[in-house]
């Protein structure tokens, strides 16, 4: 029995999913777990040998997908690549690649501002805007944000961040009403911390403002959440899931 008919939910056999941010962390067990349910995933991230490592793992029905999301042109070859690779546009797209550099406004590079605007923002508009038509002629379609508890919070070093999630989080709103009715399905999954190599750079454990890494929730968890949403029954949208440790 599948991960998803075990759920109670519709299996995922055969169906082309992407996600992107997928060679670690929470793209990873995203990836883990739709193939597992059955889903063929293109893998995207920029790490080519985590990718093809991945997809070895979980076997002829993966494929990698190497790609820079801060690069457009990369992007393209990649929608492109996806497509021949998986002989169409994904039923089930996962943008969740991010990244995120901590620093009071007045200290954050405008670099790294915009660092996170295009991985967070645009990359996530550009797949998007790649897939929804095919989405939208087929009348199906699933597409899966993951977004952050900074998409409705703010905190101080956070101005890059909560920019690119609030915004991730505003086009998630339209694309459902945009899409509402049409066979496509649109979700916002925003989980608080979650213990990836995102954490790495902000050292987190020897902070008192932060949460232990041994306190955050896990990728898994994030990955339940997601695969929850794309296993409901077509009647079905679920609009937000927001997730933190008990
Ligand atoms: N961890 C948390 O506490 C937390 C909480 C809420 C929301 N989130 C969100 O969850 C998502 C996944 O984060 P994570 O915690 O799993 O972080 P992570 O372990 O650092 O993984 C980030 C993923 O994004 C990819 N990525 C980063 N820059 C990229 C670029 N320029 N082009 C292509 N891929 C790129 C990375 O791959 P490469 O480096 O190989 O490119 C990696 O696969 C993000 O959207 C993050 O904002 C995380």
């Amino acid at each position: 029995m599948s991960a998803s008919s075990a759920n109670g939910g519709i299996p995922l056999d055969g169906v082309t999913a992407v996600v992107t941010g997928a060679s670690r962390g929470i793209g990873e067990a995203v990836a883990r777990s739709l193939s597992t349910a059955g889903a063929r995933v293109a893998l995207v991230a920029r790490g080519r040998e985590p990718l093809e490592r991945l997809a070895a793992a979980l076997g002829a029905s993966a494929c990698a997908v190497p790609c820079d999301l801060r690069d457009a042109g990369a992007v393209n070859a990649a929608v492109q690549a996806i497509i021949a690779k998986l002989g169409g546009p994904p039923r089930i797209l996962v943008n969740d690649a991010g990244i995120f550099r901590v620093g009071p406004l007045h200290e954050l590079a405008t670099e790294d501002f915009e660092a996170m605007v295009s991985v967070n923002l645009v990359a996530p508009f550009r797949f998007i805007h790649a897939f929804l038509p095919a989405m939208l002629a087929g009348k199906a379609g699933h597409i899966v944000t993951i977004g952050s508890v900074a998409d409705r919070s703010a905190w101080p070093g956070n101005s890059g961040y909560a920019a690119s999630k609030y915004g991730a989080r505003a086009v998630h709103e339209v694309l459902r009403a945009e899409t509402k009715g049409t066979g496509v399905r649109a979700t916002l999954v925003s989980p608080n911390a979650t213990d990836t190599a995102l954490w790495d750079d902000v050292a987190p454990d020897s902070r008192t403002n932060l949460p232990n890494r041994a306190d955050m929730l896990r990728p898994e968890d994030v990955a339940r959440a997601v695969l929850f949403a794309v296993t409901q029954p077509e009647t079905v949208n679920v609009d937000e899931l927001r997730i933190s440790r008990a």
